[in-house]
């Protein structure tokens, strides 16, 4: 049998703290491949630990342990930091909750998009013009050619999380990672962007990891669903399968239905931070 995409096997993550290692993931163990998977908890169960690990992109003081951590065949344990370089953004995309900290507010948005292309793709800058504009009429822009010529600031935060999805896909990556990717938008923007994902994941052929706390909302667009809690898996299956789950903890996450009122404010939370 040949892996999946990506297979996550045994992963830890531990930071020094005052009173010695605190472990903030305990040997978990997932894979993804060409689906949309949702990893679900409450805030501080180590969701963006997780997807920073896969990325390579953990603060420098992270401990990282795995038995595996296997992307299209290769252990990414293994490579170097120039490896890693070539990996993101090419194969692997990161989209995070609000654009205003992945875009620099100085460059103007068809240089963005372009940058990706230029780091990992032999085109002409014509070409490279050319498949941005694609990309951000892809991800439901109209007037793709304004969009190129306008600076972060004066985009709506819909928008801008629409180009950062242009940016982080001009490449075609083979997974994606969002963490908390529509958590700054208002409802109806969050089902707006995420059934955006849905279309280019299939589109595609991608996979992705949607990472949320808000199990309710993801489970509607996501294949499966892994539910964490302090640091480990507690339950893991079929979003069709979730009304029938065995765990308190993932039935308590999949009744805190939020309404529409108070979508904006933040669920409630057993600690940890955002
Ligand atoms: N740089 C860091 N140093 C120490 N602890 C950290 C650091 N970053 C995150 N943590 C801790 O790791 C735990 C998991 O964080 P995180 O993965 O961001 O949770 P989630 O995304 O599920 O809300 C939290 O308890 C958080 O306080
Ligand atoms: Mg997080």
């Amino acid at each position: 049998m040949t892996e999946p995409l990506l297979h996550v096997d045994g992963l830890s993550i531990a930071f020094p703290s005052a009173k010695g290692m605190s472990q903030v993931v305990n040997d978990i163990t997932f894979t993804v491949g060409r689906e949309i998977v949702a990893l679900v908890g409450e805030s501080g169960s180590g969701k963006s630990m997780t997807g920073r690990a896969i990325m390579g992109l953990l603060p420098a003081n992270a401990r990282v342990a795995a038995r595996r951590l296997g992307f299209e065949g290769r252990d990414l344990l293994t490579l170097s930091s120039k490896e890693w370089n070539r990996l993101r953004g090419n194969k692997m995309g990161l989209i995070l909750q609000d654009p205003k900290y992945s875009l620099n507010p100085a460059h103007r948005i068809g240089r963005q998009v372009e940058e990706t292309l230029l780091l990992h793709a032999n085109l002409s800058s014509a070409e490279r013009r050319d498949k941005a504009l694609d990309m951000l009429d892809k991800v439901g822009l109209s007037d793709p050619k304004r969009i190129c010529s306008s600076y972060p600031a004066t985009l709506s935060g819909g928008m801008g999380q629409r180009v950062m999805i242009a940016a982080m896909l001009a490449n075609r990556p083979k997974l994606l990672i969002a963490d908390e990717p529509t958590s700054a938008l208002d409802k109806e923007l969050q089902d707006q962007i995420l059934t955006l994902l849905r279309k280019l994941s299939e589109e595609f052929g991608m996979g992705l990891l949607l990472i949320s706390h808000d199990l309710q909302q993801v489970s509607r667009y996501a294949d499966r669903v892994i539910v964490m809690r302090r640091g480990v898996i507690e339950e893991e299956m079929a979003s069709v399968d979730l009304a029938s789950a065995r765990s308190g903890y993932t039935r308590a996450l999949w009744a805190a239905r939020p309404s529409a009122e108070s979508y904006q404010t933040r669920l409630p939370v057993y600690g940890g931070d955002e």
